[in-house]
């Protein structure tokens, strides 16, 4: 069969520019959304008046034909098919015969393509979406369980202050948990039809778009004929969707890097998702994390790129934006597997409780210390002063705080008692951070139960 556009035509394409311009070998996954969008729109035809309910019959069960070859994996594309529109419409004539040529009517692949993309990045975001709940699940599951851990916790990498483990995981847990409702406010946007659009200017057959919409499960329809052929702004919303829960996912992982070093030794990832050397034997390596880090990489590069295209494009449909799909189809691959391997990396790793409870030190209690002072009532900014200056006379001695004795500290203000040895104990440290959001039992525990209820799991 010649090209769609071959009425104008006299010269052949040049064979480069044909496999320059063909898409099919990447739009192919869309073969689904392509068939149902299809399917709608000879429902909308018919009930438009161009088509008979036996055309129309004749038509969604051709087009069902098409979709059960794909499935099966025997659909045979020729060289002519340049995407999956054209390529679907080809079967679909072989197989019903000149009725196929009515199933166009009023459409264009300017409204076809941005409906299918819709659809299918609609399914695929919901299963990200199912992907996301996993990893959070199993981030809380292990919260709840290890409760009761302990370690230092960092800032600018230095040891800073005692922390529970699950304080941890729930942090990470919140940033996921914002991506996922970030990732349904994206669903409720990317859910209106571009179909009935037509090339550009609309549909001169006036067809029911809120009877395509209903349909094919969209929101309603896009109210502008340009703007619904050319908004791609779902594209780069997903596309930026993804680029942000990578760099959560990049946090996590670059985190749990450190910690399965043997300098640190808190976890140690399961065998499952480790890898070994080839010349080492010894080596144990977080191939997981480390890929997923790396491809936090990859998926910038896709927003990027496609947000280097999209910029300078005049109104409407144009080629550039057959660039929307790869970095699209490239994302979405990538975190469908990054959210997959964190959740069994997260839930395979062991925690080395005693190694991270040993990695506490009484220098972290320096603020305790100053704390102290102020339930006596001396003013913050002093008493920062004072503990540390305490730091400094340990330091001076080579001695931990805890030794220095009530006579010591009481050399540094005389609001020093007897009961300020209770501040060597790093559980009274971490469960005095009682305020909503903090790191004591109590705190922790609320939010479990909030990210239980919001699982459904509680
Ligand atoms: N393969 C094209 C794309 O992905 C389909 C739309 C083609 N439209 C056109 N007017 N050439 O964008």
């Amino acid at each position: 069969m010649a090209s769609l556009w071959g009425g104008r035509f006299t010269g052949k394409s040049d064979p480069l520019m044909q496999s320059f311009n063909e898409s099919l070998r990447f739009d192919r996954r869309m073969w689904k959304a392509d068939i149902v969008g299809s399917q709608a729109y000879a429902k909308a035809l018919s009930k438009a008046g161009i088509l008979t309910a036996e055309e129309r019959d004749q038509l969604v069960d051709g087009l069902e034909a098409v979709g059960k070859e794909w499935a099966a994996g025997n659909f045979k594309s020729v060289p002519t098919d340049e995407d999956i529109h054209t390529a679907n419409e080809r079967r679909l004539g072989e197989l019903v015969g000149s009725v196929a040529g009515k199933l166009h009517t009023g459409r264009s692949r300017n409204d076809q393509v941005a409906t299918d993309m819709r659809l299918w990045l609609r399914d695929e975001a919901h299963q990200l979406l199912a992907f996301l709940k996993e990893l959070i699940g199993a981030a809380v599951a292990r919260a709840e369980k290890e409760v009761s851990i302990v370690m230092p916790g960092y800032t600018h990498l230095q040891r800073a202050q005692p922390i529970r483990w699950s304080h941890l995981l729930l942090s990470y847990a919140w940033s996921w948990h914002a991506d996922a409702e970030r990732l349904e406010q994206l669903i409720k946007r990317m859910n209106q039809l571009p179909l009935g659009s037509g090339a550009l200017a609309g549909n001169p057959f006036n067809v029911d778009r809120e009877f395509l919409a209903k349909e094919l499960g969209f929101d309603s329809p896009m109210p502008n004929s340009l703007y619904g052929v050319s908004d791609r702004d779902f594209v780069a919303e997903i596309l930026f969707w993804c680029s942000l829960t990578m760099v959560h996912l990049s946090k996590f992982a670059e985190d749990l890097i450190i910690y399965s070093s043997a300098e640190f030794g808190f976890v140690q990832l399961a065998d499952a998702y480790s890898t070994g050397s080839s010349l080492m034997p010894q080596k144990k390596n977080p191939d997981s994390l480390e890929l997923i880090r790396g491809k936090t990489g990859r998926v910038f590069g896709g927003m990027s790129g496609f947000m280097m295209t999209l910029k300078g494009l005049p109104s409407t449909y144009n080629k550039d934006l057959q660039e929307d799909k790869e970095p699209m189809f490239d994302a979405v691959d990538t975190l469908t597997a990054c959210l997959q391997i964190a959740t069994g990396t997260v839930s395979t790793l062991t925690v080395n409780a005693e190694k991270m409870k040993a990695s506490l030190s009484n220098d972290m209690l320096a603020t305790d210390l100053a704390e102290y002072l102020v339930r006596k009532g001396v003013p913050f900014r002093e008493t920062h002063h004072i503990a540390g200056r305490a730091v400094k006379m340990a330091e001076d001695r080579g001695v931990p705080m805890s030794e220095l004795s009530i006579q010591d500290f009481q050399t540094l203000h005389a609001a020093f008692a007897d009961d300020a040895v209770e501040i060597w104990n790093y559980e009274r440290s971490i469960d005095q951070r009682c305020a909503i959001g903090g790191t004591s039992l109590k705190t922790v525990q609320e939010q479990i139960s909030a990210m239980k209820k919001w699982l459904g799991t509680a």
